[in-house]
């Protein structure tokens, strides 16, 4: 069939949606760039924010049309993801056109089962919905396409943390983490296709523990010294991190691995100790700032970036004040900040003292312009410096090549002598509204 995907939502639903398209393709499907050109239309989704579930239901229309007017006898709409585990009865219920229902843990499936949605086109929404994500890295395991110079690769799924505020236990499932042996023949053959950087994924990572070939449990920072050894390649970069389990050896991992790249997406949520507390993220804010001052101890030029929530349920002005301070004394390089939305299912929807819109709305922006204004401080202090740039893709004009630098700050530089894949030193001359302008050394 034709098939198109979209991703919404985090890296791993990006991840998730490569290996789709990987098992598609491998199976003689070809893939669409164009919906009006496919029939066989996946939504991978995400359920983070009340937002992303209507952004599917406005898509899954535009699907639905297409159907209805579409010429072929097959044409098969699949939501994939983390709205299909949480809402499937909803989407059951709503879109009755949709022909199958698949939860993250069963992505995998999709390409066995299209056979059974074209041989039987009047059967009910077919509905996968299992949370045990065993058998979801198998159907995977070599078969992969080259993408890109930087690729993803999950570690671990799910998560064990209830954050008060968030769907992810209950899309993704229990934490789970993958082998060793698993994960470094999965980086092998991304490098042997041509990635020189590998970001591994996890809603934790931190707490990865799988078994390695000792036959006992490794943590993350065994798991980075191994993989730093492979031939070829020249970056690694985790993520997610939960400040609670960031440990010494991550930091030492950081100043003693080289291809260790210094930069970290160290979420905070809040600076305020009783919202950290009724969020259960299970570490305070003094915690926090010590996780971020052990890290550049270590490595002393360590780039941080965050997620903040604004207006959880009870937070106050004073609370609100702590987030901006911490924010002051972190000095962030970049950031994602977002409106609190309650979410079906998770305590923090049926806690008293929800915020009103208005002052969510409010806060947000405060604490955008001081974000904004930390990250173009960050980037101005890289004006006159020589970094180096690992070059991803071509860039909008034709001798224009892209690239990010250790702190994972984008980089343009005007040239047609630096090829992809290349690391360069690169003099930093100039900002630009998404990053740094340089040129070559
Ligand atoms: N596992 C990661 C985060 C995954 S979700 C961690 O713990 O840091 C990505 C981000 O979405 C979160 O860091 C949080 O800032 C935001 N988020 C999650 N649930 C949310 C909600 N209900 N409302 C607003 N933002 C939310
Ligand atoms: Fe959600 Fe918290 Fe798990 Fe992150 S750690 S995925 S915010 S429950
Ligand atoms: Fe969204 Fe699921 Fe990722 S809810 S953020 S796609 S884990």
């Amino acid at each position: 069939m034709n098939f198109f995907i979209k991703s919404y939502g985090c890296q791993m639903n990006l991840y998730d949606s490569q290996r789709i398209e990987d098992l598609l393709l491998s199976k003689q499907h070809s893939k669409m760039e164009d919906i009006e050109k496919a029939n066989l239309i996946i939504f991978n989704t995400c359920s983070i924010r009340e937002k992303a579930d209507d952004k599917l239901f406005s898509d899954l229309g535009r699907a639905n049309l297409l159907k209805q007017t579409s010429k072929e006898i097959n044409f098969i709409i699949i939501v994939a993801g983390c709205v299909a585990q949480s809402r499937f009865q909803d989407i059951l219920k709503r879109c009755p056109y949709v022909d199958a229902v698949v939860g993250p843990q069963d992505i995998q499936n999709i390409p066995d089962r299209i056979d059974d949605l074209i041989q039987h086109r009047d059967m009910d929404t077919l509905v996968l919905t299992k949370l045990d994500p065993k058998d979801k890295f198998e159907k995977f395991n070599n078969i992969f396409s080259f993408r890109s110079i930087s690729e993803f690769l999950t570690i671990q799924e799910g998560c064990d943390n209830f954050c008060t505020y968030c769907v992810v236990p209950y899309t993704r499932g229990r934490e789970f983490s993958r082998s060793v042996q698993e994960i470094v023949s999965e980086a092998k053959n991304l490098i042997s296709r041509g990635c020189k950087e590998i970001t591994l994924l996890g809603q934790n990572v931190n707490s990865y523990n799988g078994l390695g070939d000792d036959g006992k449990n490794w943590r993350l920072s065994q798991l980075l010294w191994e993989l730093s050894k492979l031939s070829g390649l020249k970056r690694l970069r985790y993520t997610t991190s939960n400040p609670k389990d960031v440990d010494e050896d991550i930091a030492k991992a950081h100043r003693d691995i080289p291809i260790l790249m210094p930069f970290l997406h160290l979420p905070v949520q809040s600076g305020s100790n009783s919202v950290l507390k009724k969020m259960n993220r299970k570490y305070t804010r003094e915690k926090y700032l010590d996780v971020v001052n052990m890290l550049r101890d270590y490595r002393p030029d360590m780039a941080f970036s965050s997620d903040f929530i604004v207006g959880f349920p009870g937070e106050s002005d004073s609370d609100f004040e702590d987030t901006i301070n911490l924010v002051k004394r972190v000095k962030y390089s970049q950031s994602y900040s977002f409106k609190y939305s309650p979410r079906q299912h998770t305590p923090a929807a049926k806690m008293d003292n929800q915020i009103s819109e208005k002052i969510k709305a409010e806060r947000l922006k405060v604490l955008q312009n001081l974000l904004n204004s930390q990250q173009s401080e960050f980037n101005k202090n890289s004006i006159g410096k020589i970094e180096q740039v690992l070059f991803v893709k071509k860039g909008r004009n034709s001798n224009q090549i892209n690239g990010r630098n250790e702190y994972f700050q984008a980089v343009t530089v005007n040239t047609d002598k630096a090829e992809i894949g290349d690391i360069s030193n690169i003099k930093i001359t100039n900002v630009s509204t998404h990053g740094l302008i340089g040129e070559l050394v």
